[in-house]
């Protein structure tokens, strides 16, 4: 009796641990990279997309660890008689498999978007019921990094039950690719979808504008407040997604860009830039790759960042990093300038002394035991680290 009970709770966990155990290493800290949907939605083409390889390899950011070109949605048409995708061969005519190969020769990777309904989101072809064929694909032309999105999926399925189908397929593989779960948080999806995914978004879509006024519309600060409490969720190899950056694209000022990446450095995000990195302004590209935010985002340690102050018009956030340091981000959300005078060891109740050293500047600005006054302009931060 004692035996079969044992058997079947095995039964009953069993996949799940198998699935657990097949995850790959491949997201010890949050991915970093591009993706074309931000900024081309679906004006995607195999020129594109070898010239942002291009442009990554040489414009200093795979240099600081960018690595990922993902193609989001619109790359695919139909499926052949064998089920087969089928790549646009006007927009994509060397097929899928040269463009990665491509992209792998600029000594980065490639990635690519499928759906887990019958369509994507611009009614392409899905993967449902197609699961292992395409993971095949996938396989086959050196894909390495897999986005799947939860369009026209019907009201009988739920994600929780059906993203690990992919998930089981793509571990089947021999090779890694990174599982990048786009249910827009369904499902609570920052509480099980680290047994099988790498990343998964915790909301609806982005948009290019740093405030929004209505509640359908998510502006970065829309965004941000949505990841309140996500923060024990995410960590080594299984991160919380609050969408691709917007940094360079849409109405965002340079303060505002530099808020927002500072922000998802803070959030342990993954920075997938999201603009046109062949015509980028140099304050842009210079957010981009500032290597001591990254170091942020990066830490070996994977604590996401939280928010310690919420003011109306006034936010602190805090992240844990390695070497018992911490990153401190002070954000001004209000349209007005604010003048702040801020005391980091009062304020985070720290027990030893750090040197405060500001992360965009590249300066150390004094001790944590002192009385700072920051002049903050409307949406701006202060960002800074505390080095022992
Ligand atoms: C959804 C996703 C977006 C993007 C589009 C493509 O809206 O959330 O990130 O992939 O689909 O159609």
């Amino acid at each position: 009796m004692k035996v079969s009970l044992v058997a079947m709770v095995m039964i009953v966990v069993l996949p799940f641990n198998i699935l657990a155990q097949k995850k790959a290493d491949v997201a010890l800290t949050p991915p970093m990279g591009w993706n074309s949907w931000n900024y081309f939605a679906c004006d995607v083409s195999e020129a594109l997309i070898k010239e942002m390889a291009d442009a990554m390899a040489a414009n200093g950011m795979a240099e600081v660890g960018y690595e990922y070109i993902v193609i989001d949605d619109c790359w695919q048409v139909s499926r052949d008689e064998n089920g087969k995708i089928v790549e646009d061969p006007v927009r994509f005519p060397s097929g899928i498999k040269a463009l990665a190969d491509y992209v792998h020769s600029k000594g980065l990777k490639f990635g690519i978007y499928s759906d887990a309904g019958k369509r994507t989101c611009q009614e392409r072809p899905g993967s449902l019921g197609y699961e292992e064929i395409d993971a095949k694909t996938y396989e086959e032309w050196g894909v390495d990094y897999l986005k799947y999105d939860w369009c026209h999926n019907g009201i009988f399925r739920t994600s929780k039950e059906t993203y690990p189908t992919m998930a089981k397929a793509l571990y089947e593989l021999d090779r890694p690719i990174l599982f990048s779960m786009c249910n827009w948080g369904r499902q609570k999806s920052w509480e099980w979808a680290g047994d099988y995914a790498h990343i998964w978004r915790t909301t609806h879509d982005i948009k290019p504008t740093f405030s929004g006024v209505s509640v359908f519309f998510l502006s970065v600060l829309r965004i941000l407040d949505k990841q309140d409490g996500l923060e024990k969720h995410g960590g080594v190899n299984g991160w919380n997604d609050p969408d691709m950056l917007q940094v360079g694209n849409g109405d965002l000022t340079m303060d505002e860009n530099q808020a927002h990446f500072a922000l998802w450095s803070m959030l342990a995000a993954p920075l997938m830039a999201g603009n046109d990195l062949r015509n980028m302004p140099p304050d842009v590209l210079s957010i981009l790759t500032n290597k001591e935010a990254i170091a942020i985002n990066q830490d070996a340690l994977g604590k996401q960042g939280y928010r310690l102050i919420n003011g109306k018009d006034f936010n602190v956030y805090v992240k844990e990093l390695s070497n018992d340091e911490w990153a401190v981000c002070l954000l001004n959300r209000g349209k007005a300038e604010q003048t702040i005078d801020f005391n980091f060891r009062d304020q985070l109740k720290l027990e030893q002394d750090f040197t405060v050293h500001n992360i965009w500047s590249n300066e150390d600005i004094g001790t944590s035991d002192a009385t700072f006054k920051f002049d903050m302009p409307s949406h701006s931060v202060v960002f800074v680290r505390l080095r022992r």
